[in-house]
């Protein structure tokens, strides 16, 4: 299959590639907004911003993609309120450009990098310290700007889909960790925080925060789950969590980039909230619908994704040098 992605320079769309080189044969073209990319020399690269319709159909038509994968976003919190109009177009609109250059070309899916936000505020037996799973059927609660966008592309993607000869899918991602992961991300650079200090040798100690508890997710089981999407059955669609269904706390995190770095400068306080938040994504995904649905299922715990992720750090610090 010929698969375009969209976004393809972010921390999912790198995993991503990598995941669709290593594991698959589909004819892969990755764009992303910069005007040259340090892709693998064999993968083709294109510029692109899903905010120009004419750069989009061009890109479309000379690519010709069968699945469409979208991760194009802003994701910083503060950029997409100090610019919600811009985010907006990006965000929202961008993905309804995508999905119509899609169905000019005869794309049969769109596979779209939504967000555990759509769910918003996580609140009683969901939050702590029950933390029952979080379902696709849950109500939507949008609480800002960047949870908003995810649910109107997601419902936007889903009503443009049933008129068009076109499987629309929403991967609902969760709390990610792995490799550039930084503050655009907000709250989940804490996790690239701690195992960065741990491999440089650095200190890093927070104050509070260690008995929170979330759903850890390594990146690269985020990319499997976008192959899986891509791969899935004609007719499959809808949104589907992408997490482990497991709680884990912060100070679990912590533990196990110790185990991977003994004696690492790093530690976590007791308490909640270590990122002051006033809406609270902190929650576990059930992963049940993606796993009967699309067949996949996380294969990274807690140990061997700290490990993996630790791994590639210091690969990554020893090339540097
Ligand atoms: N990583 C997470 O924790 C997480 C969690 C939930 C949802 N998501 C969603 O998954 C998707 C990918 O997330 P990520 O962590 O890889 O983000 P990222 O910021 O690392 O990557 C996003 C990519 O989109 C590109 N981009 C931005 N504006 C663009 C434009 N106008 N045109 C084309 N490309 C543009 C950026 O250059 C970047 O490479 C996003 O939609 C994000 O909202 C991520």
């Amino acid at each position: 299959m010929r698969v375009l992605l969209l976004g393809g320079l972010g921390v999912i769309g790198r995993a991503t590639t990598e995941e669709l080189l290593a594991a698959t044969d589909h004819d892969l073209v990755v764009a992303d907004t910069t005007a040259s990319a340090p892709t693998p020399p064999h993968v083709p690269y294109e510029s692109v911003d899903v905010t120009d319709a004419g750069l989009l159909t061009s890109l479309f038509e000379r690519t010709g993609p069968d699945v469409v994968v979208n991760l194009a976003a802003l994701v910083s919190f503060p950029t997409i309120r100090e610019h919600p109009v811009r985010a907006a177009d990006i965000n929202l609109t961008g993905s309804l450009r995508v999905l119509e250059a899609a169905d000019a070309v005869g794309a049969r899916r769109v596979v779209f990098g939504s967000s555990k936000a759509v769910y918003g505020h996580i609140e009683g037996s969901r939050a702590h310290p029950e933390y029952r799973p979080v379902v696709e059927s849950d109500v939507l609660a949008p609480r800002n700007p960047y949870d908003a966008f995810k649910v109107a592309a997601e419902v936007t993607g889903e009503a443009f889909a049933a008129e068009h000869m076109l499987d629309f899918i929403a991967l609902r991602f969760g709390t990610i960790y792995g490799p550039g992961k930084n503050s655009r991300h907000g709250y989940s650079a804490l996790f690239s925080r701690f195992v960065e200090a741990a491999v440089s040798g650095g200190p890093e100690h927070v104050e509070r925060g260690g008995d929170q508890g979330d759903d850890l997710t390594y990146v690269r089981d985020c990319a499997r789950a976008v192959v899986a999407a891509i791969e899935a059955a004609p007719g499959t669609a809808g949104a589907f969590n992408v997490a482990t269904g497991r709680m884990v706390r912060v100070r679990d995190f912590v533990r196990a980039v110790r185990a991977a770095v003994p004696g690492a400068d790093i530690s976590i306080g007791d308490g909640l909230n270590y990122a002051d938040e006033t809406v609270s994504y902190r929650s576990v995904l059930s992963v049940d619908k993606a796993r009967e649905v699309l067949g996949w299922a996380p294969a990274y715990d807690l140990a061997t994704g700290v490990a993996d992720y630790v791994a590639f750090e210091r690969s990554r610090v020893s090339s540097a040098r």
